[in-house]
């Protein structure tokens, strides 16, 4: 069946990019006071942490997590920390996938990566400290109550982790340069390496405001389909995008053999299938009524994304 390409209303998407960039700005302003100063001691690895946390990034992660959370509840006093926690983790992923034993790549978010610009040693403990930052704010955040925190410490943990989480995940990215790959080793790469943080950052979103039951499982398809549809797009992006477009390197998956999904699949059903998942996610959605628009909206600008 040959089916819509799911779209957003010239509208909505204005409206949605004004929400977005409101949201960029309240978040950069709450990371830079989460961040350590650059003049506390050790200064480099403030400076570098400070450097690729602030230095660009479309904040989707937190911004799936603020938007799930303001769908389901008007108490949302205090989600900002969860968020940041999130985009801290997902920064870390990105200074470890930049270092030349990954992906070994200069250009990240517009500007020299984290290992080029501080060498590798205060890259990699950058890397570090963010997560550790991020679980350290995780602890100490006041809001929800302690038992919802705790399932949000383990469901952050988990999907930073080695088993089905993003450690895991890149290590199967790994493994499989170079190798042919199954359709169903490159969805649990994905879905593994990208798809869970993403997942978690919705499922976070959601535990945040109290979400359990049918609630919490609409919620987790939801955010598995649109982190899969991520990844995919990032891979299609690599083939059709330019470095200046993206702010990292292009055309370096299929130059490495990495495992991809234009390499197995072709480029067009790539896109069909990140469309097809985006779709499915909105499905997901319909309980909340009116509520789900944003997320829903928020779907199909990762899947119209240029960047
Ligand atoms: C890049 O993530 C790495 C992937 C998991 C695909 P983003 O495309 O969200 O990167 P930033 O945060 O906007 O720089
Ligand atoms: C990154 O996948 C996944 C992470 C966990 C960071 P990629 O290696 O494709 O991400 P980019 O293209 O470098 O941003
Ligand atoms: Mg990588
Ligand atoms: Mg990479
Ligand atoms: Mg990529």
């Amino acid at each position: 069946m040959n089916r819509a390409r799911p779209s957003l209303a010239a509208s909505t998407r204005m409206n949605l990019e004004s929400r977005l960039e409101k949201h960029r700005t309240r978040l950069d302003k709450h990371l830079a006071r989460l961040l350590p100063p650059e003049d506390a001691e050790p200064r480099a690895l403030h400076q570098a942490m400070r450097y690729s946390v602030l230095g660009g990034g479309k904040r989707i992660r937190p911004i799936l997590c603020l938007e799930t959370t303001a769908a389901l509840t008007d108490r949302t006093a205090g989600v900002e920390d969860l968020a940041c926690a999130i985009e801290f983790i997902h920064t870390y992923s990105l200074i470890h996938d930049d270092l030349p034993a990954l992906d070994n790549d200069d250009l990240r978010r517009g500007q020299p990566t984290c290992h080029k610009r501080f060498g590798e040693a205060i890259a990699i403990l950058a890397g570090d400290a963010l997560l550790t930052l991020a679980f350290e704010i995780l602890g100490r955040m006041p809001q929800p109550e302690p038992y919802r925190r705790t399932q949000i410490l383990r469901e952050l943990a988990a999907a930073a982790g080695t088993r089905g989480g993003m450690i895991g995940g890149q290590v199967a990215d790994l493994d499989a340069v170079g190798k042919k790959v199954s359709p169903e080793q490159l969805k649990a790469i994905h879905g593994s390496k990208t798809g869970a943080l993403i997942r978690a950052a919705v499922r976070s979103g959601g535990l945040f405001a109290g979400a359990r039951g049918r609630t919490f499982e609409h919620l987790s398809v939801y955010g598995e389909k649109i982190g899969l549809a991520f990844q995919i797009v990032d891979d299609v992006l690599d083939v059709r995008s330019s470095p200046d477009r993206l702010g990292k390197p292009a055309g370096k998956d299929a130059a490495r053999h990495k495992a991809t999904y234009p390499a197995v699949h072709g480029l067009e059903a790539s896109e069909r299938m990140a469309a097809e998942l985006v779709e499915a996610a909105c499905a997901e959605l319909e309980f909340l009524g009116p509520r789900g628009g944003i997320l829903e909206a928020l779907a199909c600008h990762l899947l119209e994304r240029t960047a």
